[in-house]
This record gives C-alpha cells, sequence and structure tokens, in this order.
C-alpha cells in the first residue's frame, strides 16, 4: 500500500513526478483505482456521469457529502478532493458554512472551487479558517449556461494574460493545487511555469505537474459525449453492454445457474 499523499508531499512533487488524479463517486470505484491515483477527485461531474443530468449546475452540497463518504470509505489511504457544488460559495461566508459541512461530515482532505481572480477572496478566507483548497480555472463547467457552452481557454492574448493572473491570484489566496481545464497547452505551460503549487491539467497539454481525468470517461464508459482530451483506456461500454447480454441469453436459454454456481 502506498503512503497516503499530503499537502506537503502533493506540493513537493511539483517538478519531480507528475501527480495522477482521478474521479470517483462510489466507495466501489475508489477502490479499484486507489492504488493507481495520487489523488482522488469527487467531481461534480457524477451529477452528469451518475445521476444522469446535462451539466454539473444542478448538484446539490448533501449530493457531494454522500459521494464523498462513499469514496472515503472506499479508499482510506488515499488524498480525497470535494468539489464545491454550483451556488455553495457564491460569499465568503456562504462559501465558509458550506465548507465546514463538508469537513465535519466526511473526511475530504480539501475541497474544490471553480473560479479565478473574482474567486480569490473566498478561497483566502476558507484558508484562513482551516480549509484546504485546489483552485478549478480555466474551462469552468459550472460556469456552462452562463457561457453558453464548454470553451477552451487560451486562444488569445487576452485570456492568456487573464489564465496567468487567474493562477496567480489563487496561489495567493493560499490554494495548495490549482486544476487548469480545456486550456491550450502552451498556455497551461506558462501557467504551470509561473506559479510554485502544482498545476493538475485535464485538456491542458502534457506540460504540466499532473493530470486528472474522469473515471467514467476514460473507463469508455460514458457515452454521451467524448471530450477531445479523453483518453478511453478501454471500451468499458462495450465490455459492459456484453457482459449483461450474456447473462441475459445464459438465463433465458436456462444456462446459467449451472451446478458451479449451485449451493
Ligand atoms: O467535476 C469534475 O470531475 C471536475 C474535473 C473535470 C476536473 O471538476
Amino acid at each position: 500500500m502506498n503512503k497516503k499523499m499530503t499537502i506537503t508531499s502533493i506540493q513537493k512533487a511539483k517538478g519531480v513526478v507528475p501527480i495522477v488524479m482521478l474521479t470517483a463517486y462510489d466507495a466501489l470505484f475508489a477502490k479499484l483505482l486507489e492504488d493507481s491515483a495520487d489523488m482522488i477527485l469527487v467531481g461534480d461531474s457524477l451529477n452528469m456521469s451518475f445521476a444522469g443530468k446535462d451539466d454539473t449546475l444542478s448538484a446539490t452540497i448533501e449530493q457531494m457529502i454522500y459521494h464523498t463518504n462513499a469514496v472515503c470509505l472506499g479508499a482510506k489511504n488515499t488524498f480525497i478532493v470535494c468539489d464545491m457544488p454550483f451556488g455553495t460559495y457564491t460569499t465568503k461566508e456562504v462559501a465558509l458554512k458550506n465548507s465546514i459541512k463538508i469537513f465535519q461530515e466526511t473526511r475530504a482532505d480539501c475541497v474544490k472551487i471553480e473560479g479565478g481572480q473574482d474567486k480569490s477572496h473566498i478561497v483566502e478566507h476558507l484558508v484562513n479558517n482551516g480549509i484546504a483548497v485546489c483552485g478549478h480555472i480555466g474551462l469552468l463547467p459550472q460556469s456552462v449556461r452562463g457561457e453558453g457552452g464548454y470553451k477552451v481557454k487560451g486562444k488569445n492574448e487576452e485570456d492568456r494574460t487573464s489564465l496567468l493572473d487567474d493562477a496567480k491570484a489563487i496561489q495567493n489566496a493560499g490554494a495548495f493545487c490549482i486544476v487548469v481545464e480545456g486550456v491550450k497547452a502552451d498556455v497551461a505551460k506558462e501557467i504551470a511555469q509561473n506559479v510554485k503549487i502544482p498545476v493538475i491539467g485535464i485538456g491542458a497539454g502534457v506540460d504540466v505537474d499532473g493530470q486528472v481525468l474522469v473515471f467514467s470517461d476514460m473507463l469508455g464508459l460514458f457515452e454521451a459525449f467524448t471530450p477531445k482530451f479523453v483518453k478511453k483506456y478501454i471500451d468499458g461500454a462495450t465490455v459492459v453492454k456484453n457482459a449483461f447480454a450474456n447473462y441475459a441469453d445464459e438465463v433465458k436459454n436456462k444456462k446459467f445457474p449451472t451446478q458451479e454456481h449451485t449451493y
């Protein structure tokens, strides 16, 4: 069993060894991926992948707490990040109340907040009150309706400067690491070079300090759509559907159970 990472060891990994982050939403998958992941993100992407919604916006704090508790039980020896869902960090007071709820009701090691310079005062308030924070800048899934779609960031000079300022603001506010999502690779590289905290990329190229993928995407289980940055390590949907079809076929034809599976 690998030693559980801490905020200090995560920070020391920057520039030394890439950090592996994966999402998980339940104990079963958390246990399966625990040996491979340095950090597990209980992402609000569970609202799409697990709950079947079209976006992350209706995820609730109760949902996040429920899934985080399951993940913590499945992966007792892994650093756990709990996403703060949409609408739960609108002001620093609201953010503190909700992150305290997460810390009191789960064993999450930190919370994650989407936003840059506009959210730095919130990050600072949480950190000053004993809540470890992972930032999240670039393409922000919680802004999908406000922005009219999922838009790759860093395509022009103004965007590049703003992303660099976002990363610095989140770092200076006390976040111990940042997820950078859907950002042109050269800009993500520049961000990683210009902050002291680890930058964990998703759709941000290889020149960052680690990578995160949604487990159901990389297992090929989520079929609704596949972003360009997702690599399917197995065609999970086909494997699973074939297994279900085989079972159904054997039940219909009375080939299951055989003597082997009978008392
Ligand atoms: O909710 C999530 O899974 C995330 C990742 C896409 C980084 O925030």
